[in-house]
């Protein structure tokens, strides 16, 4: 079994795009809503809450957790793999995020290179990167793209409230004023050059990808993030097929959640409609 984690509902837009590129196989997905969003909250606390997050999923049967949030994958993932997970008794568990795919679809090289190779070394582009104010903050997308293409322009844009007001439903008129102050911005940091790719970094901004379209260029590409993140993990189970365990028959994807799920099931709709409701995460030890 295959496990999602996220602060709450944005990581659905690629646990969707998963259940449609791997029918087959068997997932859950977990939303932290107790304690979303984290966007805005301390490192540390990010990290602690996504190893509880992931330690839940092991404990379901998952051997596999994708960290399906840009804020817990840019703060906590290389925390994890890399100080958590070899000792904490999870052998042969492994733990992803959606930072790396994003950085090998930006920049056209494989996470594993991580110096500049031609002809990306030559690459003078200029990459936007749009998210919370903690994947912002954290620098892993400029750190990571600047390692293959250090030619290359990145300017990051924080959208402190852009994906908390998705989740409240604000209508589209409301979001398309935020999106264009967003760009806006960014636009003054790039001195108006507009950028010849787009990273969403935000789980949620799928859901308003032409806003941001729009209010860019028509000649801007936009990474999507739920197809990047399908295709990374399809050729990572290729390569660790032991972790693609098949569903048993006319099972469903369970949708768990540390919040109440009546209540985070009300916005449910908004994300994927006419989804089962959310279940309440019962802790295992
Ligand atoms: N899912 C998060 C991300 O992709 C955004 C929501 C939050 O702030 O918790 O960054």
């Amino acid at each position: 079994m295959i496990g999602l984690f996220d602060s709450g509902h944005g990581g659905l837009t690629i646990f969707r795009a998963l259940l449609r590129r791997f029918p087959d196989l068997e997932f859950v997905y977990l939303g932290d809503h107790a304690n979303a969003p984290y966007g805005n909250r301390d490192s540390s606390e990010i990290v602690d809450l996504t190893r509880a997050g992931v330690e839940q999923l092991y404990a379901r049967g998952c051997k596999l957790a994708v960290l399906a949030c840009n804020t817990a994958s840019a703060v906590a993932c290389r925390t994890l793999q890399q100080d958590w997970l070899p000792g904490s008794g999870y052998e042969g568990h492994n733990i992803l995020g959606v930072v790396a795919p994003m950085v090998e679809a930006a920049t056209q090289t494989p996470w594993a290179v991580t110096s500049p190779q031609y002809p990306q070394k030559y690459n003078d582009d200029t990459i936007a990167v749009f998210g919370t104010t903690r994947t912002v903050s954290s620098g892993v997308y400029s750190e990571e793209i600047a390692k293959r293409c250090p030619k290359v322009t990145i300017a990051e844009q924080a959208c402190a409230d852009l994906a908390g007001a998705i989740e409240q439903g604000r209508a589209k008129g409301e979001l398309d004023v935020m999106v264009a102050e967003y760009v806006r911005q960014l636009l003054d940091r790039t001195n108006g050059k507009i950028p010849e790719r787009v990273i969403l970094g935000c789980t949620h901004f799928p859901l308003i990808e032409d806003l941001f379209v729009q209010h860019l260029s028509p000649s801007t590409r936009l990474l999507s993030q739920p197809q990047v993140v399908a295709d990374s993990l399809e050729d990572y189970l290729v390569r660790h097929p032991d972790y693609a365990a098949p569903k048993s028959s006319g099972s469903k994807p369970a949708l768990l959640t540390t919040g109440n799920p009546d209540q985070v099931s009300l916005s449910l709709e908004l994300f994927w409609p006419r989804a089962d409701a959310f279940e309440a995460l019962v802790t295992k030890n």
